[in-house]
């Protein structure tokens, strides 16, 4: 499966102690799926980890087996859709830590349904906007003078969607996730130029809770959140701009030279569905 998606994840965890060990880790979105697996991953280096998300049963639970393997983390139960919660959060992380010098931005939220069952639902679009879009930015503004001041590192935890030709049925998930790719894409050169490192992280399908709902996706390829956990870590000690599956170039160019083969053969699927 990894050469379907990222054959070369391979590094020293050596490397990885060396260069996290003192280091403060903010993940939000920690307690399941991605989230988890990269904190228990991290649990083998110094570093400091905080872990946000909103069920405090499994927060204590990952924090716990953080700190059997000898880790360090701290836990900040937060609905990350509430801006008000988000400011205490802040506040929170600026008592509790010197600063923090690597912010996963990762938690999110899809949602896959038709616009027709989405007409009494506008709580669709403004759900995942808050939590995919208004609460990594507000994140970011907050988090920005002590990234500048520690010339420390944002990942974002992106889908390959959001460069591809979009899907009938997921517009509040892409439109949601594409919005932050977008103004993370925006604010980065101005962060690189302060020695603020940006890193995108284009995913493939993934095997967490997520993508449960999707009967169509339980037999298709996907990545397993350990893998990504992997990757996230690579990128760490990389720092580089982006990663994306090595396919993921050549689907950008079908989206473009395919778009209308793909509007005709969409409306042909839709029509015989619906
Ligand atoms: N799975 C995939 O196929 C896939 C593909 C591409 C990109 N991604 C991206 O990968 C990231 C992680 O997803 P995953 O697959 O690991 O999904 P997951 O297993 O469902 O985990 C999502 C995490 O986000 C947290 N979260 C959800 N709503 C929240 C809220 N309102 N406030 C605070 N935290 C909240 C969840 O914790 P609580 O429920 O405890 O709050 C959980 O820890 C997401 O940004 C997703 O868009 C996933």
């Amino acid at each position: 499966m990894r050469l379907l998606f990222f054959p070369f994840l391979d590094f020293s965890d050596t490397q990885l102690q060396h260069d996290l060990a003192g280091k403060t880790i903010l993940i939000t979105g920690a307690s399941y799926g991605i989230g988890e697996c990269l904190a228990e991953k991290l649990a083998e280096t110094q570093a400091h980890l905080l872990l946000v998300a909103r069920t405090e049963a499994k927060l204590i639970d990952v924090k716990q087996r953080v700190e059997a393997k000898g880790g360090r983390a701290n836990i900040f139960p937060c609905d990350l859709r509430d801006t008000v919660a988000v400011q205490a959060l802040l506040a929170h992380l600026q008592q509790c830590s010197g600063g923090i010098d690597i912010f996963v931005s990762n938690a999110g939220k899809s949602i896959r349904r038709s616009i027709f069952d989405s007409l009494d639902r506008p709580h669709d679009f403004t759900r995942t906007m808050n939590l995919n879009y208004f609460a990594p930015v507000q994140l970011m503004l907050g988090l920005i003078p002590s990234l500048v001041a520690r010339r420390g590192q944002v990942i974002n935890i992106s889908a390959v969607n959001v460069l591809l030709i979009p899907a009938p049925k997921w517009a509040a998930y892409q439109a949601s996730k594409t919005a932050f790719d977008q103004w993370f894409r925006c604010v980065s050169p101005e962060l690189n130029v302060r020695g603020v490192r940006t890193t995108s992280i284009y995913l493939p399908l993934v095997r967490t809770r997520m993508i449960e709902p999707t009967q169509a996706y339980q037999h298709l390829p996907a990545m397993q959140p350990e893998q990504v956990a992997q990757l996230i870590c690579k990128a760490m000690l990389s720092r580089k701009r982006t990663y994306a599956p090595w396919w993921l170039m050549l689907g950008q160019m079908a989206s473009v030279l395919g778009r209308g083969w793909w509007e005709v053969a969409m409306s042909h699927y839709l029509r015989r569905n619906r």
